[in-house]
């Protein structure tokens, strides 16, 4: 990997900071509108993390880092412990904007213990804790790619879902990290993004994303995707993740689980990217993750045209479990996990 080119292959930044603002690459609108939205205070990133204009685990909590930046503008206060007072009303708004990813948490949790133990320079502190929370995300989405591609064997297939890219992180991606890193090496020759409905993550974000560079993936049906697997095409199912759990448990967008579950069938690998961020070692397996519900009417239509009957009742989780007896290997920055369980997980995060 060291002769990767990663400007060659990461050239989307879904979150820009200004210095007075945070612009937001509005993933509402892509592939089909390039177009930035600028929020200048907190209560407009949360506005735009729960409408989905920012989204993908890492680029939340990212997001809501320079969001306690922005909410810091509105305070006077003489020390970091006198900031974290006046700024808990904000995080708080921000920390409850989406449920499931935990990175979003654990960002807050940062910039409030950076904030508790500032003194009168605590602008400064949160400011630089912001940043290093995006270019800490950006150094382990480079390793884990490296180390995700090099359990790959060279001419094989991989299917991923969801958009796990530099779109949802601060560049490179996780599971699209290691898809990238391992089409660069040689070891990946077909590309299948699952559609991921009802937001289309897959088919709008995934595809425009390794178009960018230049990898030309093939789209698929969600439904599709045990005929894939049946067919001898793909190797891997390689996905991100939004909790994993202190038993190896992991929460990622609704679909995951069913492609663990056929993956097993068909003896596909199961690889889950996620940084160290992702792991949250205080909730011990997924039956305790809140599973974020969204609103009905997301599966009534496609692009705002009406596709589903009239009058019919919906339920949209859009998080699911995958249990860690499905998943073959957990790549995090720290190392790779393979057979994740308690012990495996206690023994890489206790
Ligand atoms: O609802 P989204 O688009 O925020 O869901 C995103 C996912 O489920 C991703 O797979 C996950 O956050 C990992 S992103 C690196």
């Amino acid at each position: 990997m060291t002769e990767f080119d990663f400007d060659r292959y990461d050239r989307i930044r879904p979150i820009r900071w200004t210095g007075d603002a945070l612009e937001l690459l509005d993933q509402r609108k892509l592939p089909f509108e390039v177009e930035y939205v600028c929020c200048e205070s907190s209560d407009a990133v949360a506005e735009a993390i729960a409408a989905l204009t920012v989204r993908g685990a890492p680029a939340i909590g990212i997001a809501a880092a320079w969001g306690v930046v922005l909410a810091a503008r509105e305070v006077e206060a003489s020390d970091g412990a006198d900031a974290a007072r006046k700024l808990e009303p904000a995080i708080a708004h921000l920390n409850a904007a989406r449920p499931t990813a935990v990175n979003l948490a654990w960002a807050l949790a940062r910039m409030r213990r950076v904030l508790g133990e500032a003194g009168s320079d605590w602008r400064e502190v949160i400011d630089r804790e912001a940043r290093a929370i995006a270019e800490e995300d950006l150094a382990a989405n480079r390793r884990m790619g490296a180390m995700g591609a090099a359990m790959i064997e060279p001419g094989s297939g991989v299917l991923t879902h969801c958009n796990t890219g530099s779109l949802a992180t601060a560049g490179f991606g996780t599971a699209l990290g290691v898809i990238r890193a391992g089409v660069a090496q040689g070891r990946i020759d077909n590309v299948f993004a699952g559609e991921t409905r009802p937001w289309l993550q897959g088919a709008r974000l995934t595809v425009w994303e390794l178009q960018q560079d230049g990898i030309a993936p093939t789209l698929i049906a969600d439904a599709a995707a045990s005929h894939l697997m049946k067919s001898g095409k793909v190797q891997w199912v390689i996905v991100g993740a939004d909790r994993i759990c202190a038993n190896g448990d992991t929460a990622n967008k609704i679909g995951t689980y069913q492609l663990a579950i056929a993956a097993r069938h068909h003896g596909v690998k199961f690889m889950v990217a996620a940084p160290s961020s992702t792991v949250d070692m205080a909730t011990p397996s997924g039956d305790q993750i809140h599973i974020e519900e969204r609103d009905p009417g997301e599966l009534f239509g496609l692009g705002g045209v009406r596709t589903a009957a009239e009058q019919v009742g919906a339920w949209n989780p859009v998080f699911d479990v995958t249990p860690h007896t499905l998943i073959d290997a957990i790549v995090t920055e720290r190392g790779v996990i393979e057979n994740p369980d308690e012990s495996a997980m206690q023994a890489a995060f206790g």
